[in-house]
């Protein structure tokens, strides 16, 4: 079984659609292992945009994660980092097709809604960064 490393942006709470996004996940029979509210700080955006860092739109995406809290979540299932990419859509939301949450919802590149891991290593780094190892436990319910 797989994990991924969901965000939901500012532009989901400023917006008030976070349980639409929570749901529609949730809807793709994916569970929910950790969730928590957090206000990412500029080292914490900084780490988690590590790759960006020479893009020109750089300082935006840090300057956008870091100025409203934001949901970070590890989200369970069978491939679950391609089932989340897929259940996004494109980073474009002039792009993304209708269904996904960016086709949708989203209203430009930068407020984009959601940010969920693009490989299963990168879901490890990511899921590291946000949450320590008692918050993303192993459930024992099942
Ligand atoms: P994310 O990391 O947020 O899940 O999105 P993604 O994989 O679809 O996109 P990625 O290439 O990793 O880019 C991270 C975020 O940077 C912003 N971006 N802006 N202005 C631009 O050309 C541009 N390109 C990317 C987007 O907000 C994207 O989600
Ligand atoms: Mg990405």
């Amino acid at each position: 079984m797989q994990r991924t490393l969901v965000l939901l942006k500012p532009d989901a709470l400023e917006r008030g659609l976070m349980g639409e996004i929570i749901s529609r996940l949730e809807g793709r029979g994916l569970k929910i292992v950790a969730m928590k509210m957090i206000w990412v700080d500029e080292a914490l955006a900084k780490r988690l945009y590590a790759a960006h860092e020479d893009k020109p739109f750089f300082r935006g995406l840090v300057d956008f994660i870091t100025s409203r809290p934001i949901i970070a979540a590890v989200f369970e299932g069978e491939d679950v980092v391609a089932v989340v990419r897929n259940a996004m859509g494109e980073t474009d939301p002039a792009l993304a097709a209708p269904g996904t949450i960016r086709g949708d919802l989203a209203q430009d590149i930068e407020r984009n809604l959601i940010h969920g891991s693009d490989s299963e290593e990168t879901a490890a780094r990511e899921i590291e960064l946000f949450f320590s190892k008692a918050e993303n436990f192993k459930h024992t319910t099942e």
